[in-house]
């Protein structure tokens, strides 16, 4: 089956070469013609397991192309994966649509035969209704919508997309049905849950996800601190509890805030929804609040931890197995140390590059773990990185105060 892809970051790159990998003809369009020449040579544009090899594999067995040529992108398929980026507004926290509406707007342009737009972008809810309007004035041709939000995580997301849950299909008619069932053909031969609902609840099912998600560590993290006081042991608090099938493991693992491009963006745009829906949600605002504060209490922690204001800091990235530095709790509580004269060497094993564009020269940055480790005498770990459980071995260890926020070691 043909399809093409608007939008060559995480979720559209990821979906892309998965979709490729499963036999499909993909075509990638970006308007970012340095993004589109590195694709083209086989260089990542961003960091994510197993993708270079996926990427490589595909572009020789020629199931993926990337252009930048709106045309010939809407021309080469009747189903138009929508995967373009929906920050957050920095002022309102609202979700910017700017991108999709562009897309949207190039793609009106060059419709020649009837078409399925499926959106992969994370949007409020409401907007696949908007675009499938914008789409459908004045144009001859029947444009249906579907909504197929993403769950997959950094670090692991061609193992989520290939592997998921579950897939979720928010669609306006039932003659998408037929064509969205070609299109995950491969996961229904495998049996992996199918969800057909409409569109609406479709685009709510992924805030409504990820916001359980983040309330989930939000309460452990919470639960950590009262751990902390009656000197409990937060780990066998958090298995103890998720060993209830009813609660269940994952994502109660206690740490210095949740970061990312999605959560804290996520939550703040469900937030928003239901505000413009004349609704508050308490649990949500408590959850944002909550995670904020939590930054603030750990650069807390920070200070009363050590005697010094000199520390050497393990782990840039939001999480490990990424260089994604963006609202990562490590630069969040960072900032509030450096706001108290704070001296700080740093080592991130990715995420160094991507942090000095936020913090320049405002910390030292340390080539290697062994360098960072004998810099001070004062350590944090911010990142869960497998390779930081090493420094249990340096010599020094024992000489050494620790601060582990990640419960590695
Ligand atoms: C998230 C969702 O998991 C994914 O379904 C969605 O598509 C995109 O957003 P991601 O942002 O890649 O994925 O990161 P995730 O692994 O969910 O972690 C988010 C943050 O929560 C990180 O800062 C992480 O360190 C933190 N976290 C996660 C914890 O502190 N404890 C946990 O138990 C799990």
């Amino acid at each position: 089956m043909k399809i093409t892809i608007i939008g060559t970051g995480y979720v559209g790159l990821t979906s892309a070469l998965c979709f490729a990998n499963v036999g499909h003809q993909v075509l990638c369009l970006d308007n970012d013609q340095n993004k589109i020449q590195k694709l083209q040579n086989k260089i990542p544009t961003i960091f994510e397991n197993g993708l270079e090899e996926m990427l490589s594999k595909a572009l020789d067995s020629k199931n993926i192309e990337f252009t930048t040529d709106f045309s010939k992108a809407i021309n080469f398929s009747n189903i138009i994966i929508l995967a373009v980026g929906t920050p957050q507004n920095e002022i309102t926290g609202e979700a910017d649509l700017t991108y999709i509406h562009q897309a949207i707007n190039l793609a009106k342009k060059y419709i020649n035969e009837d078409k399925i737009f499926i959106t992969k972008s994370t949007v409020p809810v409401g907007t696949n209704h908007q675009i499938q309007k914008i789409l459908q004035e004045n144009c001859p041709h029947q444009i249906h919508i579907a909504s197929n939000p993403e769950f997959m995580r950094e670090g692991f997301a061609i193992d989520d997309f290939m592997k998921p849950d579950r897939i979720v299909l928010g669609i306006d008619h039932k003659n998408c049905q037929e064509p969205l069932n070609q299109l995950y053909q491969f996961w229904l031969n495998q049996n992996y849950p199918i969800l057909y609902t409409d569109i609406t609840t479709a685009e709510l099912i992924k805030y409504a996800s990820n916001a359980f998600l983040m309330t989930k560590i939000c309460f452990i993290n919470e639960m950590e601190e009262l751990a902390s006081k009656l000197q409990a042991n937060i780990q066998d608090l958090s298995l103890g509890m998720g060993l209830d099938h009813r609660i269940g493991k994952a994502f109660l693992n206690p740490g210095p805030g949740i970061g990312g491009s999605c959560f804290p963006k996520d939550s703040m745009a469900l937030k928003f929804i239901a505000k413009e829906n004349d609704l508050e949600l308490s649990i949500i605002n408590q959850v944002i609040d909550s995670n904020y504060l939590r930054f603030k209490k750990m650069a807390e922690k920070i200070k009363k931890f050590f005697d010094k204001k000199e520390i050497a800091v393990l782990g840039l990235a939001f999480k490990a197995g990424t260089d994604d530095v963006r609202m990562s709790p490590a630069i969040e509580i960072i900032k509030y140390l450096l706001a108290d004269d704070f001296k700080i060497f740093a080592y991130d094993p990715k995420a160094i590059e991507n942090t000095q564009k936020i913090l320049g020269d405002k910390i030292i940055y340390c080539q290697n773990l062994a360098q960072c480790f004998v810099k001070s005498q004062n350590i944090v770990i911010l990142t869960e990185w497998q390779e930081f459980k090493q420094i249990k071995d340096f010599p020094e260890f024992d000489n050494k105060q620790i601060l582990d926020l990640r419960y590695i070691l």
